[in-house]
Parts: C-alpha cells; sequence; structure tokens
C-alpha cells in the first residue's frame, strides 16, 4: 500500500527520495510524487504512474537537501495526477504526504469549504494540509499537533513548510512511520526499506507519537507536547536482501530461498535433547502452556492459510482443539475468549490492519495473543504479548511465498513442543523433529525440478478456469495454490476440499477446466483418487502434486508435479513449492507483472 520516505541532509534530496521510493514499490501503489526544498522554496512533481514515470518529469536541475515523497495507492478518489501526493495547503505553504484513511474528512472538509478554502483533489489527505495550515502560527510542529488533534482515522504523516526550510515533521496513529538516524542526515519513511541504503539505525514510532527532524537532529513528542525519548534500534536486513541477486523477479528469487530460509525458521529451535520444539519468545511457562485447551489462530490471505495448517496440526498431533478465523471477521463478530484459550496472530508484514485490529480487540477482552511475524519491529510484534520471528528477511514480491513455509515452520515447532508436553513419547518426538530437520535439504531438491513444472504451466497457461483440490492438511495448500495463480495471473482459481467437489463445483468440470490435486502418501490418498475419477469422468484434466514413487497416480493423472518423499504431516512444505512455481511461470508465460499484480498491495494497512 502507500509508502513515505522523507529526508534531510547533505544528499541530493531528489535522488534519495526517488530511490527510496523505487525500494517501496513493492508494496504496490498507482501514483508517485515528491515535493523537495532547496531553502528559497519547495517544489512538487507528482503523477499517476510508476516512479520511473515521476522521474521523467522532474528536471536535472532539482536537488534540493529536504523533501517528503509518496507511493500513493488509492482509497479517497480516483487514480489521477491530481489525487496523487503530496498534497498542499491551497496558499501551497506546506506540503503533505499521508498513509492511512481519515474517518471523519467529509465533516473536516465541508467546514473547510465553508470557511472558503479550495481544493484541488478528492483526496482525505488534502484536508488534513488544509487543517494543518489554519492551525499553523510559525510553528509547524505545534499546527501539526492541533490539527492530528481534530483527525478521526489512521494516519503516518510527514509534512514540510515553505517557512521551515530543512524540517520535516511526523505523526503516527495506526500507520507504521520509522525514524532514520544517519550520519548528519536524517530519514522518515513507512518501511524501513526506504532508508536501508543508508542508515541501518531506526527508531519505530508508536500511535500517537510525533517528530521534527532536520539533518542534525530530531525530537519525538506526543500530542500533549510531552517529550518522548526512545531507543534506536538495528535494522537487521541487510541491503543485499532487497536485490534480486540474478534472479528476474523477486516471487522467483523468494520461491527459490525457501531452503534457506526454512532453515533460519528452525534454527536455534530444535532441540534434539529434549526431542522437542523450542520458541524462546512465547513468554509462557510451562505449566501456562499446559493449562492452554485450545489454540485460535487469526489471520488473512497466505497468513491464514498458514494458520490453517497450524490448526490441523494442533488438533492432529497434539490433540488440543485449535481453529483458524479470518482476522476480518474476528474483529466484528464479538469474540468470545476464554482464560484457556492462546490465539496466534499471523502477519508477514506486521502490519495488515485486519490482523492487527482484531489481535487488538481480542487484547481488550484479555485475551493472550502471540505473534508469527516476519518484520521485525513492525506493530504487531511490538504490541502482542509475545511471539515467534519468522526469520524469512524480507519479502518483497507482493505474492507471498517463503513466509507460507516459514510460518508453518513455526506452528510445526509449536505443535511438537505442545504435543510433547501432553501425550508424544521422546521416540514419537525425535523421529519427528529429525524428519522436520530434513525439510530445507527435500526443499532444494524439489526446487531442481522447476524445470517441468515450467513446461507443464506453459502447457496449461492459457486455460481460463482452474480447481486446486486438496483433503486433511493439504486442503490449505490447495486454497493456497489457487490463491497464487489468481493473484499473478489473473486466472480465476478455486480451492477446494476435493471431497467437497461433489455438492456443487463438478458442475464447473469440462474438458477447459483443469483440476490440481494434492494427493497425500497415505491417509486421504484413495479418497482423493476417487475424487481424481469423478473429475476425469468429466473430461476434466488431472494435474497431480504426488510424492515420489507414487506409480498408479503417474498413471492416472494427465501429468504429475512429483515432490520428494517426507512423512506425511510434512507434506505441506514440500506440496505448496510446486504450487508456487506453477503460479508463476502461468504468470510469465502471460506476462503479467508477476511482483506487482495488479490492484494488489504487498501490506495491507487499510481495513
Ligand atoms: O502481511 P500479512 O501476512 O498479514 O498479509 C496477509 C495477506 O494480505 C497476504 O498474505 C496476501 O494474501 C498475499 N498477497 C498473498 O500472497
Amino acid at each position: 500500500m502507500c509508502g513515505i520516505v522523507g529526508y534531510c541532509g547533505p544528499k541530493p534530496a531528489t535522488e534519495v527520495l526517488l530511490e527510496g521510493l523505487k525500494r517501496l514499490e513493492y508494496r504496490g501503489y498507482d501514483s508517485a510524487g515528491v515535493c523537495v526544498g532547496d531553502g528559497e522554496t519547495f517544489q512538487t512533481y507528482k503523477r499517476r504512474g510508476k516512479v520511473r514515470d515521476l522521474r521523467e518529469i522532474i528536471p536535472e536541475e532539482v536537488g534540493g537537501f529536504y523533501g517528503i515523497g509518496h507511493t500513493r495507492w488509492a482509497t479517497h478518489g480516483g487514480v489521477n495526477d491530481q489525487n496523487a501526493h503530496p498534497h498542499s495547503d491551497d496558499q501551497n505553504n506546506l506540503v503533505v504526504v499521508h498513509n492511512g484513511i481519515i474517518e471523519n474528512y467529509q465533516a473536516l472538509k465541508n467546514k473547510l469549504i465553508s470557511d472558503g478554502h479550495t481544493f484541488k483533489s478528492e483526496t482525505d489527505t488534502e484536508v488534513i494540509a488544509q487543517l494543518i495550515a489554519v492551525m499553523y502560527k510559525g510553528n509547524l510542529e505545534q499546527a501539526v499537533r492541533e490539527a492530528v488533534y481534530l483527525l478521526k482515522g489512521t494516519y503516518g504523516l510527514a509534512v514540510v513548510h515553505r517557512d521551515e526550510p530543512g524540517k520535516i515533521v511526523g505523526a503516527r496513529n495506526g500507520s507504521p512511520l520509522v525514524i532514520g538516524v544517519g550520519e548528519g542526515e536524517m530519514f522518515l519513511a513507512s518501511d524501513v526499506m526506504a532508508m536501508m541504503a543508508h542508515t541501518k539505525s531506526a527508531i519505530y514510532m508508536e500511535d500517537g507519537e510525533l517528530v521534527s527532524m532536520t539533518k542534525d537532529s530530531y525530537k519525538m513528542f506526543d500530542i500533549n507536547d510531552q517529550h518522548i525519548e526512545k531507543q534506536v534500534e538495528h535494522i537487521h536486513w541487510e541491503l543485499e536482501q532487497l536485490e534480486k541477486n540474478g534472479y528476474t523477479t523477486f516471487m522467483e528469487k523468494e520461491i527459490h530461498e525457501q531452503g534457506q530460509s526454512i532453515q533460519r525458521a528452525l534454527q536455534g529451535r530444535i532441540d534434539f535433547d529434549g526431542a522437542t520444539g523450542h520458541l524462546g519468545g512465547l513468554n509462557l511457562t510451562a505449566k501456562e502452556l499446559l493449562n492452554i485447551e485450545r489454540v485460535e489462530i487469526v489471520a488473512a490471505g497466505t497468513s491464514y492459510y498458514a494458520g490453517m495448517v497450524g490448526a490441523f496440526l494442533l488438533e492432529r498431533m497434539a490433540r488440543i482443539p485449535a481453529h483458524a478465523e479470518l482476522a476480518s471477521e474476528v474483529r466484528y463478530k464479538n469474540p468470545i475468549v476464554q482464560p484457556s484459550t492462546l490465539y496466534f496472530v499471523v502477519s508477514q508484514s506486521g502490519e495488515t490492519a485486519d490482523t492487527l485490529y482484531a489481535m487488538r480487540e481480542l487484547q481488550r477482552k484479555g485475551a493472550t495473543v502471540l505473534g508469527v511475524c516476519n518484520v521485525v519491529g513492525s506493530t504487531i510484534p511490538r504490541e502482542s504479548d509475545g511471539g515467534v520471528y519468522i526469520h524469512s528477511g524480507p519479502e518483497i514480491a507482493v505474492a507471498s511465498t517463503k513466509a507460507f513455509t516459514s510460518q508453518i515452520s513455526v506452528f510445526y515447532l509449536f505443535t511438537l513442543l505442545m504435543a510433547r508436553m501432553r501425550h508424544y513419547s521422546f521416540e514419537e518426538g525425535y523421529t519427528f523433529i529429525s524428519e522436520l530437520n530434513r525439510i530445507p535439504a527435500l526443499v532444494e531438491q524439489t526446487m531442481q525440478r522447476a524445470e517441468h513444472i515450467r513446461e507443464v504451466a506453459r502447457r496449461y497457461a492459457h486455460h481460463e478456469n482452474f480447481l486446486f483440490l486438496g483433503r486433511g492438511l493439504l486442503y490449505p495448500v490447495a486454497l493456497e495454490g489457487a490463491l497464487k495463480l489468481k493473484e499473478i495471473s489473473y486466472i480465476h482459481a478455486e480451492g477446494y476440499s476435493a471431497a467437497e467437489i461433489k455438492h456443487g463445483p463438478i458442475a464447473l468440470i469440462n474438458e477447459h477446466t483443469p483440476s490440481v490435486f494434492l494427493v497425500p502418501d497415505g491417509g486421504l490418498r484413495e479418497k482423493v483418487i476417487n475424487s481424481m475419477k469423478e473429475v476425469q469422468a468429466r473430461e476434466g484434466k488431472v494435474i497431480a502434486v504426488a510424492v515420489d514413487g507414487d506409480d498408479e497416480i503417474a498413471e492416472i493423472a494427465d501429468e504429475v508435479l512429483w515432490v520428494p518423499k517426507t512423512h506425511e504431516l510434512l507434506s505441506p512444505f514440500l506440496m505448496v513449492l510446486p504450487l508456487q512455481l506453477f503460479a508463476f511461470e502461468v504468470a510469465l508465460e502471460l506476462k503479467r507483472d508477476v511482483d506487482q499484480p495488479r490492484n494488489l498491495a504487498k501490506s495491507v494497512t487499510v481495513e
């Protein structure tokens, strides 16, 4: 979604801002803009389209020593040049970039219009600019404080004023902002990636906090002008992790990285001596863990499907009732919180609004909520009652891939821990954890088969509808496969339980609708084969994802994408890989923008 970057310092501000905006492109956006000041005046350039389009309209000589920039993902008002950020007041004295949604903007706008102000855009952000200008009496910090007092909704803001050159004022409520502390330069951004090329020292702002910065200093304060002291934290990601490193897209790179990213998720958390999982950040004693009677997992999108895998495992292996629920539904259903229930919220970005708001509602009701997140310092891990980082490294492609396998890694470890505390013997635990430890190597083996998956994907890329079918633990994997295909190729794909197709979706089957079946290595295998035959009886083509050596499947299916053999309960790790690669290759064949698919944003920070 929208991205903010601000800069004060000796480097040419335009370049720093454009480079920062490029780093934020992965979040998804439809227009971009910057405002750059040189001490005499400031200039704003903005337009619909990509950062490269914006660069074209900025004269070479525009350098400046401070400024703010923005990538917009439209919420209020269409995608056009006028609605792109930055926005100014009607005297063009101050300029604002904003992430978030102002809920009372219409009432504020009506009042401003009745006071004689005129508006150039349809955005809620222009209201903020006008409001701060009305409050401005020679002190930008004070004007921003007074203006945000009147705002209802969410904002991450960066503001500059013509009369205070070299200064940026920022404010946060519900939309992330990070301060970057450099040597003789300062940054303000919605995401550390925008500043990592320049500094690894960051201060994560909390809701209700404001900052005022120049190139040499910054001060933080709250809405009542009380001074705030915060710790500077180190950003652990490396700049090279933000590069494609020889791959043509981030998605391909991230798919292929999974052997390593799963390894990082497991590292230091496999306890062979105890034949169990070890998760340091849970903040729960053994006794508290033993008293858990139920687990609820709350998340959105791919993280929700990882949560479904987690819930299935907890019931199956640890015999603890568990359930995954969509974050967007939890908040408004007045959830029943019981003391013996443990909650997990799962989020790659740690900023997804639906998930964050669900977590806050659960906490208000007294729940203990643990986070399973990737982005260190993001809001969910900071506000949760404990949790586990998945250590995937930056996930830049909009379509989530490596986060999924790292999220489930955490649930495997947690499930084993819970199972061992209950009925799992040392031997059972040891066997399981030994096989879990082999998963990174098996993932690497599966990746060697990418070429075959490419061939199959190319042959099927021109179909308009797909079904993805799995059962048990592979049902959420089927849902994830369908999500991957639809979001990056724009092909209609539905994920279903293979058993469920006879209750309706089988009506869709004909020679033009292929079905991708996930075939387990035991358990419900025969049942899945039955469903496959039902599809074939209706002339539907079958692409099977099956375990090496399953000769019967080779005879039945039209195509087989093979994965190595592992413990049946660990199959999601390997079965999801061909689905990710299949979606990727189909999208490539259709010449889609794989990393930044249309209409999507990486981190969905609005409800
Ligand atoms: O950052 P989160 O894990 O909270 O994001 C949740 C979803 O928005 C995300 O998984 C989304 O569905 C992806 N585009 C899936 O590829």
